[in-house]
């Protein structure tokens, strides 16, 4: 059985620290990712769903081609947006990355305001993750794109025992794989939400085994 709410969760330092110290082979996958599929634009909106600390958002905002966007970075829980604001304000970066206390199920956020929605880790966080996918949908504009990163349920054995090493070497237990969900549940999801044909969901080699990538395009206007 799926959590029906979040249970166990590290505190905004404690996720911070795992972070800045272990993440940086997926979060290099996910800005890889971003950057193949932004489109070139000058300027635009990127939203991070579950953004945590908001160190993604401030790699992010370090490429030069992103220097035109804004970003928009949300979080459902207190002291993680209390410390992703304060990153942001200690990068200097106030004045382009916004950081919101919200559910990623149901958002204040306008519709249509991102050309890019990025989320990593977040959904087997969620109660309802079609109804998150059906969100992510409703901010896309037309002809935007969202890359939606998280841990799958079956990694092969290898992937997931070197993962397990490198949280053993940070003092964490082994990562809690039934909670997680396969490539299959997440299809299931997303058509759940009616987005079956305008979506895929897939897997890569590398450290991008240990994972999946939900992609969802919504179709440019006229
Ligand atoms: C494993 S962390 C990932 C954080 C960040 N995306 C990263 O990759 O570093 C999952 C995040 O989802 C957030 N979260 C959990 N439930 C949420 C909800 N209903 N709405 C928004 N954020 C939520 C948690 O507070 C946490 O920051």
């Amino acid at each position: 059985m799926k959590p029906q709410d979040i249970r166990v969760r590290p505190s905004a330092d404690q996720y911070h620290e795992f972070t800045s110290s272990f993440t940086r082979p997926w979060d290099e996958l996910l800005i890889e990712r971003a950057m193949d599929e932004y489109g070139g634009a000058a300027t635009g909106t990127l939203v991070d769903i579950g953004t945590g600390t908001a160190a993604l958002l401030l790699m992010l905002a370090e490429k030069k081609e992103l220097d035109g966007w804004k970003m928009v970075g949300i979080d459902y829980f207190e002291d993680m947006v209390d410390r992703g604001r304060a990153a942001v304000s200690e990068a200097g970066l106030a004045d382009r990355i916004e950081i919101r206390r919200e559910d990623a199920h149901a958002t204040s956020l306008p519709d249509e305001c991102a050309e890019l929605v990025v989320s990593r880790a977040t959904m087997h966080h969620l109660r309802d993750p079609a109804a998150a996918y059906a969100e992510v949908y409703r901010l896309l504009a037309p002809g935007g794109v969202a890359i939606v990163h998280d841990m799958r349920s079956d990694p092969p054995a290898d992937v997931l025992a070197r993962f397990n090493e490198m949280r053993a070497r940070a003092g964490l237990l082994p990562t809690i794989v039934e909670e997680k969900y396969t490539l299959e549940e997440a299809r299931q999801q997303l058509a759940r939400a009616g987005l079956s044909e305008r979506s895929r969901v897939a897997t890569s080699d590398g450290n991008a085994a240990l994972g999946y990538e939900a992609l969802i395009r919504k179709p440019a206007a006229g």
